[in-house]
């Protein structure tokens, strides 16, 4: 199942996890470099830092939903009094628990399952969805993927204490990448730009199935989580990636950000600077490739 969310199938892991535990995780780790360099850029994510700035004043319990290989759960166990790692595929939490025991973390408790259907006995402080939202309709098996994205959220807000924080990563529906080539979730280019309707009947007639995976434009993710029972909705855009964030922008201040802060370490990079140095922040903000988005719940 993981081989559609971009992480690693379940064979690959399984077979992993089943060496990690007979020879040592670092013996594993330095073992599958070549076979799937992506899952050691992820697993070893030093850049995933950045999201602990978030929502970790007085942060007691958190909740990371979709843990994938741990790496943020574990940094968020250095500095919370308790991390709760899910993830629906067992092999993802099989692995962050092992990683969590190999490295004496006690403080991570981790659940394999669907988020959507766990009620937790305390609520958190906040939650962390990094490239999660656009899959829930395909791990909830949803008619509806908005609504389900939208229940989801609401659940997440249920789980959360008053003044609690979402902090979720994902692609911008209208990013510029797309408009540069760069295909949608599923295989295709340019699904995420057209009109649902019309993406689900194109994805079908290329025999992709459905359209499900779903991601949002500013104002659609401002609607869902304002929807779902989030206030004080906040964006950034994390440089270069979410999954890889250098730097976390508040939107408003992206002009700001290569006019003054952002030093290039090449000529490309100080071309790039110039130019969006010139462009007002709104746009900047409208086409940035990815969001982190923080909300409060009410
Ligand atoms: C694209 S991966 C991201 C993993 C990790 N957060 C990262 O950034 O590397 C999405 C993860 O979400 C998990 N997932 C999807 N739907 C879920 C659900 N309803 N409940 C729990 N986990 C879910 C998948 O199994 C997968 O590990």
């Amino acid at each position: 199942m993981s081989e559609r969310y971009g992480l690693a199938g379940k064979d690959f892991l399984g077979d992993f996890i089943e060496k990690a535990r007979r020879d040592g995780l670092s013996e594993a780790l330095s073992d599958c470099r070549k076979e799937f360099p992506g899952f050691l850029n992820r697993f070893n994510n030093g850049l995933i830092d950045s999201y602990l700035a978030f929502a970790v004043d007085d942060c007691d319990r958190v909740l990371e939903v979709g843990c994938g290989y741990g790496a943020l759960s574990m940094k968020l166990s250095d500095i919370c009094d308790r991390v709760t790692a899910v993830d629906v595929n067992e092999k993802c939490a099989e692995l962050t628990e092992l990683r969590a025991e190999d490295e004496g973390r006690e403080n991570v408790e981790v659940v394999a399952g669907n988020a959507a259907e766990m009620d937790f006995d305390d609520n958190f402080d906040a939650a962390y969805m990094v490239g999660v939202l656009e899959w829930i309709p395909v791990s909830t098996n949803s008619e509806d993927p908005r609504e389900s994205q939208r229940e989801f959220l609401e659940h997440v807000n249920d789980q959360l204490d008053e003044g609690g924080k979402v902090v979720i990563g994902i692609e911008n529906r209208f990013g510029a990448q797309y408009f540069l080539g760069w295909k949608d979730h599923n295989g295709l280019w340019g699904t995420n730009l057209l009109p649902r309707k019309l993406a689900n009947a194109y994805s079908k007639l290329r025999g992709k199935g459905g359209y499900e995976v779903y991601t949002h434009s500013r104002k659609g993710y401002e609607e869902l989580l304002e929807e779902s029972g989030f206030e004080n909705v906040k964006f950034y855009a994390p440089l270069r990636s979410y999954r890889f964030p250098r730097f976390m922008v508040p939107l408003e201040k992206l002009r700001y950000f290569f006019s003054n802060v952002f030093v290039p370490e090449n000529r490309k990079q100080g071309v790039g600077a110039k130019m969006f140095s010139l462009l007002p922040s709104w746009f900047l903000g409208f086409f940035a490739p990815h969001y982190v988005i923080v909300g409060e719940r009410q």
